[in-house]
């Protein structure tokens, strides 16, 4: 089974859980700067709300990606007070062609005071079993 992390950052949340994720999946965290090169079976994605919507620059990183190159995209990341991003990446990645495993993983973001040093440990030890367990499946 082969792996990529890449991620979006705005203040450094998905950035943290990317790392833990990918230190567990033996891979490197990348932002979405970084193109998807190698044939992976899974793309881990992670992402954020930022005003109700997923940011425009991971709409076209997943826009670019090669349907031939990514088996599925695993969806993460954390939000102050909407759930999963789940539905917006699945838009995107319904455009290009490259399905989305089921099973993804969320918890709260800090954003300016609410769920103050989220993720924290906890949630990145929750990631961190999420990930194992894909790894290991
Ligand atoms: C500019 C901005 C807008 C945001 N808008 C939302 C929002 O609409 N809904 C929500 O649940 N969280 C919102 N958040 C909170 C983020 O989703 C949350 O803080 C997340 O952990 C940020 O991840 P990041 O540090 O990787 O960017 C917003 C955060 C920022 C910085």
């Amino acid at each position: 089974m082969t792996f990529a992390v890449r991620y979006y950052t705005k203040t450094g949340n998905t950035k943290r859980l990317a790392e833990a994720v990918a230190k567990e999946l033996g891979v490197e965290a990348l932002p979405i700067s970084s193109p998807v090169e190698d044939k992976v079976d899974y793309l881990f994605l992670g992402n954020s709300y930022y005003a109700f919507n997923i940011d425009p620059e991971v709409k076209s990183f997943i826009g670019s990606l090669d349907k031939n190159k990514v088996g599925k995209i695993v969806n993460f990341g954390s939000a102050a007070m909407l759930n999963s991003t789940y539905k917006k990446v699945k838009a995107e990645a319904d455009k290009v062609g490259i399905p989305m495993l089921d099973k993804e993983f969320h918890c709260k973001g800090e954003f300016k005071g609410i769920h103050k040093g989220r993720p924290n440990d906890d949630d990145i030890k929750e990631a961190v079993k999420f990930a194992k367990s894909i790894k290991e499946a």
